[in-house]
């Protein structure tokens, strides 16, 4: 496995992708309204990433047909943008990634506007507590599996359970870099954050069972129980002695 480090110059262009990134996601984020379709959502994060002279990340990645992952309820990831109508209630994860000046930014956000029921509210909070977490845990000597570990911990004493088929992964030529990061596991091991390590963390966590299965469209990824997930995301870079998030806007 060969983590790409970024020197001084690469970071500084990672910051400039990863602004952009969540500015665009906090644009959608606030655009979000009963009655609003996913597909508008999706046209507003490809005019606003247009504006800046930079690229959708995932427009076309494997196939992929949206600049946004955009995705209700019991979707995990990868819902494909359409004709689909948020409502009252409705639990919206968001996820974005902007290329820009040879280098990917990569967030996402979960929003839940109208929601009233308990359960998902502590979904929602337990998820951004553990991204919160795992962002905290990240120094220089680490393990990366320290930081997974962190992000388990979280979810379990949020009574929720932690999506095991998809993981975090580095981010920065490349969309998906080494090392993949599981959003769980036992401390100490896997590879030793260094300095310049760029790194996508985002937990996936679901209400009831982490049984996962993709759908018909080859992407839409669902919760097996019909129960509703959530799912932060941010882009960090390791530094010399501390962590910086990227993706703020
Ligand atoms: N944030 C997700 C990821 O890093 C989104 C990828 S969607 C894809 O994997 F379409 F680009 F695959
Ligand atoms: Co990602």
């Amino acid at each position: 496995m060969k983590i790409p480090l970024k020197n001084a110059a690469e970071l500084d262009a990672m910051r400039v992708s990863c602004r952009m990134t969540a500015s665009v996601l906090g644009q959608v984020a606030a655009a979000i309204q009963p009655g609003v379709t996913t597909g508008e959502l999706d046209a507003l994060a490809r005019r606003l990433i247009a504006g800046m002279n930079a690229k959708p990340s995932f427009l076309g990645y494997r196939g992929y047909p949206g600049a946004m992952c955009i995705s209700i309820n019991d979707e995990v990831i990868h819902g494909i943008p359409g004709r689909r109508v948020v409502l009252p209630g409705d639990v919206v994860s968001l996820d974005v990634g902007v290329y820009y000046n040879g280098f990917h930014g990569d967030c996402a956000t979960t929003v839940t506007a109208g929601v009233t029921d308990p359960d998902v509210i502590r979904l929602v909070e337990t998820t951004r507590r553990a991204l919160d977490a795992a962002v905290a845990a990240v120094r220089p000597g680490c393990r990366l599996s320290d930081v997974s570990h962190t992000i388990e911990g979280v979810v379990q004493a949020g009574g929720c359970s932690v999506v095991r088929d998809f993981v975090g992964h580095g981010v920065g030529r490349h969309l998906h870099e080494d090392p993949q990061i599981p959003n769980y596991g036992t401390p100490g091991h896997g590879p030793v954050l260094k300095p310049g390590m760029t790194l996508a963390i985002e937990p996936m966590v679901n209400l009831g069972r982490p049984d996962v299965a993709v759908q018909d469209d080859g992407w839409t990824v669902v919760t097996r129980d019909g129960k509703p997930s959530a799912h932060f995301e941010h882009t960090v870079a390791v530094l010399e002695e501390s962590v910086e998030v990227l993706t703020l806007a």
